[in-house]
């Protein structure tokens, strides 16, 4: 197993509390055996989520203070748009509080109730998001992704003969937007290809389907078709991240995530009547379109986050805990395999605990971000 040099300086570090075995087996149990209902004060190592624990690096420090904080016209919106728009090209660029508030918006705006909504998979917030506006959110990813054993290199991927077979059974009208969710969070982490991204986008575009993104992971998405898919190995992950995007009409992106921020999000899209019905939707429930649902500090260290995490020393850094889950995995007479994918690597408890049946604890997916999140501070600030 190669071993991965982290690609930072730590400069700040925060004191966690070291727990025994039987003060950890009494935390699960007074919390019912649910992650969310723990303290966190209480948890040792904690994989339950990558979302907005990354830390923050000096230049995204620096910048916070460079914040301001006006309602109106405020210089920080023009640098995080500007960031925004340099990965992810699209006319209009609409802030938020965090990445569900961006598919409410989009959702109110673009779904009637009865319609469909086909996605490679929902993430549960988008999910619940389609289904609070009457429409019906539609899963179909391929079938790889199902078969944890399964060694395919883009095993997020949309099915895209049952797109078009799906599109063909309810009619265009009956789809009023389709999503792709890069990388595949709720299938496992794993990413989704640019001939998949181009083949979904040919689909949607011979039917007038407006495609969209579901950004939260894009610079890890990117980073996994340069070492997987063919043509891509030279190529800058910035200029694979422009092209993921130039494929789409619209995305929706939680800044906790690939933003390497604790809080924010956006929407961002083309089609101009929809960003004006959008930002008025905005401004009654999340704030002026300048901000958002943000502080300008936020703003300002999204901008920042952006230029960092599409750094390839970073990315390779960042990809390593669920590789060397994988590896292990993989080894003859593990009871686990899985392709690795970025935010997880899946494993069967069944076949860890053999005395276990798998309808008492179904497969979980083990975020491996713990790893990478606690130090990309760090790693970016050596940038
Ligand atoms: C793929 C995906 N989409 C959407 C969201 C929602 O983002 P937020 O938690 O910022 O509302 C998440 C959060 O984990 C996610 O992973």
């Amino acid at each position: 197993m190669k071993t991965i040099i982290e690609p930072f300086r730590i400069k700040s570090v925060e004191a966690i509390a070291m727990t025994t075995r039987d003060q950890r087996q009494r935390y699960a149990s007074e919390a019912h055996f649910n992650l969310f209902a723990l303290d966190s004060e209480n948890v040792l190592i904690d994989l339950l989520t990558d979302s907005g624990t990354s830390s923050m690096s000096a230049d995204q420090r620096a910048a916070v203070m460079r914040g301001d904080e006006s309602y109106a016209g405020s210089p920080s919106f023009d640098r995080f748009e500007a960031a925004v728009k340099h990965l992810m090209p699209f006319r209009h660029v609409i802030p938020t509080h965090q990445g569900r508030a961006a598919e409410r918006i989009l959702f109110s705006i673009a779904t009637k109730p009865g319609q469909h909504v086909p996605n490679n998979t929902h993430f549960d917030t988008t999910r619940a998001n389609v289904e609070a506006q009457g429409t019906h959110p539609v899963d179909l990813v391929v079938p790889e992704s199902l078969h944890l054993d399964s060694d395919g290199p883009f095993k997020g991927n949309m099915d895209i003969d049952r797109l078009q077979a799906f599109i063909a059974d309810v009619g265009p009208a009956a789809v009023p937007l389709c999503m792709l969710t890069l990388t595949n969070n709720a299938a496992g982490g794993q990413p989704v290809s640019m001939e998949n991204i181009r083949a979904t986008k040919d689909v949607c575009a011979r039917h007038g389907i407006p495609l969209f993104i579901d950004a939260c992971r894009f610079a890890e998405n990117a980073y996994f078709i340069k070492l997987r898919e063919p043509g891509y190995a030279d190529v800058p992950v910035t200029d694979i991240v422009r092209e993921m995007f130039s494929h789409a009409d619209g995305c929706t992106m939680s800044a906790k995530k690939d933003g390497l921020v604790n809080m924010g999000g956006w929407l961002a899209l083309n089609d101009d009547a929809w960003a004006a019905e959008c930002g008025n939707l905005l401004i009654l429930t999340e704030g002026f379109p300048t901000y958002g649902g943000l502080a300008g500090r936020d703003l300002e260290a999204i901008a920042v986050g952006l230029a960092e995490v599409v750094n390839e020393d970073y990315l390779t850094y960042r990809l390593a805990p669920p590789d060397t889950w994988a590896v292990i995995s993989s080894r003859p007479g593990s009871p686990s395999s899985a392709r690795s994918a970025g935010t997880r690597s899946i494993s069967t408890p069944a076949r860890f605990c053999p005395i276990s049946r798998h309808f008492d604890i179904p497969a979980k997916p083990s975020p491996s971000s713990f790893t990478f999140t606690a130090a990309s501070a760090a790693a970016k600030s050596a940038r």
